[in-house]
């Protein structure tokens, strides 16, 4: 194992070799400037090189932080948590819809976490009560302005920031005044993030409050975790409906629409992230070489994610289908940001559980593309969704698109940087939280797939180094 000091020597010379690829590239420098760079380039030699030096550092931060408190400054346990947006929050719902023995078991686990998570709950709160939109990215305010705006006491708006200024999030800028740093004008500037920051912050960390819960209910001492998306994290927490049954996420989505705007926002800003872009794994396809064809993109939310592809391939044209209430969302999205290529997109409401339904415009389909899809749902539920593609797949060559992650078997992820590692595992753990459901390896994507139809076959893995998301085409033999 390395030492201190040789982890620090390790750390100088990747720093140099990082410094130079930038250089050769002609990028920018990194820099703490509220103007500086927002991102490193997507390239994936750089991206690599990025992983490794973060490898270096995360191994020097820990052990710098030494095992006692490492629980304490780096476990990232999710703890108390809020709901949606103030004016809408129900109150103290575990009081309020937990029959006793469940408030008295909640209790426990929130008392037991306590101290940890500090950093994500911090976040969450300047996110809800919108300390980013509030302080003007030029020229900062005070804490009283702040105070005044949030309608927060001020003493508590100067001990909230004063965390925040530990991750560089704001800046103290004298005795009365708050200015931004690059990590919060990098908010401020794209409020699409405030949906990413809410979504993690509350339903994310409310899913992860339930799940050792949910793995003591329905999973321990079973050869499975539980196949049933209400049996997890989330639906312990959460809740019941009106007639009882327990909720889900896309269940509280349907009961609260406040939610659907801001998980659709929340979707288009994983696109946002300085790794490999998901739009260089999305070119990897050829889609020139679908010819004049019709794309139907399943849960595609709003549309976002085939828009560049269309301004990049105007033979193709597109379906997006999503539950119907997306439709408002798709609309706006396409008379906005998306208007230069709307004309090609046609909206459908469709249930992915159930058959493929005849497109409209009597179009047939040439490509089914499913982004961040599968892998929201357990392995019964995802047959279920191939199975009702695969009775539409009419045209000769109609083929299924998967974007997903991609998990290396563990005998094989050795090579890749544990950042790399952890990114998919950390998606892992999300659909593990909040639906009992998984990032798949290559063996699992392919018992899936047969499991759908013994004449579905894997056509095709496009994995790009430093990405997070792959391609898996399928095909019927
Ligand atoms: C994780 S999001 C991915 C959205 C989009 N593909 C993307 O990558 O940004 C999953 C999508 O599946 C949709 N969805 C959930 N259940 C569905 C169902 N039964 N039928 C159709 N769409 C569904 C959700 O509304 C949501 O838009």
């Amino acid at each position: 194992m390395a030492s201190l000091q040789e982890l620090g020597a390790e750390v100088a010379k990747l720093c140099e070799a990082l410094g130079s690829q930038l250089k050769a590239g002609n990028h920018p420098e990194p820099s703490f400037a509220v103007d500086g760079p927002e991102r490193y380039p997507h390239d994936p030699a750089i991206q690599m090189s990025r992983f490794q030096l973060l490898d270096k550092i995360r191994d020097l931060l820990y052990l710098t932080t030494g095992p006692a408190d490492f629980a304490f400054m780096e476990v990232p346990l999710f703890v108390s948590r809020s709901n949606g947006p103030p004016s809408q929050a129900p109150h103290s719902i575990i009081a309020l819809h937990s029959p006793p023995s469940e408030r008295v078991k909640e209790t426990n686990t929130t008392k037991h976490f306590q101290k940890a998570q500090h950093d994500v709950i911090n976040l969450n709160v300047l996110n809800e009560f919108d300390f980013f939109g509030i302080v003007p990215v030029e020229g900062g305010a005070s804490y009283a302005e702040i105070a005044e705006a949030t309608r927060l006491p001020e003493e508590l708006v100067r001990r909230l920031l004063r965390y925040s200024f530990t991750m560089r999030v704001f800046a103290p800028d004298g005795p009365d005044r708050v200015a931004h740093t690059p990590f919060s004008a990098y908010v401020a500037r794209n409020p699409m993030l405030k949906s990413w920051i809410g979504h993690n912050g509350d339903e994310c960390r409310t899913a992860g409050l339930g799940f050792v819960r949910a793995l003591r209910e329905f999973t321990v001492g079973k050869p499975e975790v539980s196949q049933e998306i209400d049996e997890g994290g989330f639906s312990m927490i959460m809740p019941r409906r009106k007639d009882g049954s327990r909720t889900d996420f896309w269940k509280a989505a349907e009961d609260e629409p406040w939610r659907v705007k801001r998980f659709a926002e929340a979707m288009q800003v994983t696109g946002m992230s300085a790794m490999v872009s998901i739009d260089v794994v999305i070119d990897s396809f050829d889609w020139a070489g679908l010819g004049n064809a019709t794309v139907v993109d399943v849960g595609g939310s709003d549309g976002h994610i085939m828009v560049p592809v269309a301004r990049k391939h105007p033979s193709l044209d597109f379906v997006v289908q999503d539950l119907p209430r997306l439709e408002p969302d798709f609309k706006k999205f396409m008379a906005g940001a998306a208007s230069d290529v709307a004309p090609r997109f046609a909206w459908q409401a469709h249930d992915f559980f159930k058959p493929q339904p005849a497109l409209p415009g009597g179009k047939e389909a040439d490509l089914y593309f499913l982004k961040h899809v599968l892998h929201d749902w357990p392995e019964k539920y995802a047959v279920k969704i191939l199975q009702g593609l695969v009775p539409a797949l009419k045209k000769p060559g109609a083929r299924i698109l998967l974007c997903d992650s991609l998990i290396p078997p563990l005998e094989e992820a050795g090579h890749l940087p544990k950042v790399a590692q952890k990114g998919m595992a950390m998606a892992d753990m999300q659909m593990m939280m909040m639906f009992n459901a998984q990032e798949r390896t290559p063996d699992i994507y392919a018992r899936v797939v047969a499991k759908a139809d013994p004449r579905l076959k894997i056509k095709n893995m496009i994995s790009i180094p430093g990405a997070l998301m792959s391609l898996i085409e399928l095909a019927l033999e």
